[in-house]
């Protein structure tokens, strides 16, 4: 695992952008796998801002997200395709048609989550994965407690991430869904490069747990140190209870 403490996120984003960008030198078709939330949108400006620069394009590229929460109707403003399409899809030449996440208001949701494991297998697997971490060490959404074997499924939201995400749902914990599908551990690591942004304090005790922590399903992060290739980017406050 290799750990790189920067001056703060706009250079986060920078070299966050330089991993994206090299996997897309080496194939233009390459697959991407695609994080939602705060910790991701200096790569995904910086990413916008190469395109737009004609420095870089992922016209040819695919990409699979994370997760999506259960129950949001299709054109609600924070089902995770709509904030995706906002944070990333508009400022790139992505082909829309070509980003896919799990279907939360599917009829059948395990039979989706099947449907999404198998779609990431015949795209060929994810080149490079895109993660956040929660205050909690969850990845995706694998909160603690998840079996470090586990695949796209469906899954509970504990109270903090509920909590932590109702900034996005105007500050009411009741409007957060209680439910998502997410890609499993065991799916993550499924990836071939992954690169993991944590900014700020609120993220420091996570941080250590993923570094320095032992392997647990306690601190969900933590299995990322069973991979061969992980980035993990960091700015001087996540980095902060690292030995
Ligand atoms: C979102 C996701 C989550 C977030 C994590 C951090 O697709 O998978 O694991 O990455 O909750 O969220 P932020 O970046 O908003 O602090």
């Amino acid at each position: 695992m290799e750990v790189v403490i920067l001056e703060g996120a706009e250079q986060v984003g920078r070299v966050g952008a330089d991993a994206v960008a090299q996997h897309v030198a080496r194939d233009p078709r390459a697959v991407l796998g695609l994080a939602t939330g705060s910790s991701p949108l200096h790569v995904y400006r910086e990413l916008g801002a190469r395109v737009a620069r004609d420095e870089l394009s992922l016209a040819g590229c695919r990409a699979f997200l994370l997760d999506e929460y259960v129950g949001l109707p299709a054109d609600h403003p924070e089902t995770y395709r709509n904030v995706i399409h906002r944070d990333l899809v508009e400022h790139v030449d992505l082909d829309p048609a070509a980003v896919r996440g799990p279907d939360g208001c599917a009829a059948d949701l395990p039979g989706e989550c099947a449907s999404y494991e198998q779609a990431i297998a015949d795209a060929g697997g994810v080149d490079v994965q895109l993660l956040g971490i929660g205050a909690t060490g969850h990845i995706a959404f694998n909160e603690p407690g998840s079996s470090l074997a586990s695949r796209t499924r469906v899954k509970t939201l504990t109270r903090r991430t509920r909590l932590d995400n109702a900034r996005f749902f105007g500050g009411d914990v009741d409007a957060v869904p209680t439910h998502c599908l997410t890609q499993g551990v065991a799916t993550i690591l499924d990836a071939r490069h992954l690169v993991l942004v944590a900014l700020g304090a609120a993220k420091a005790e996570a941080v250590h747990q993923m570094v320095e922590g032992p392997v647990s399903a306690l601190w969900p992060a933590s299995a990322l140190q069973l991979h061969p290739h992980v980035t993990v980017l960091l700015d001087d406050a996540a980095a902060s209870r690292l030995q």
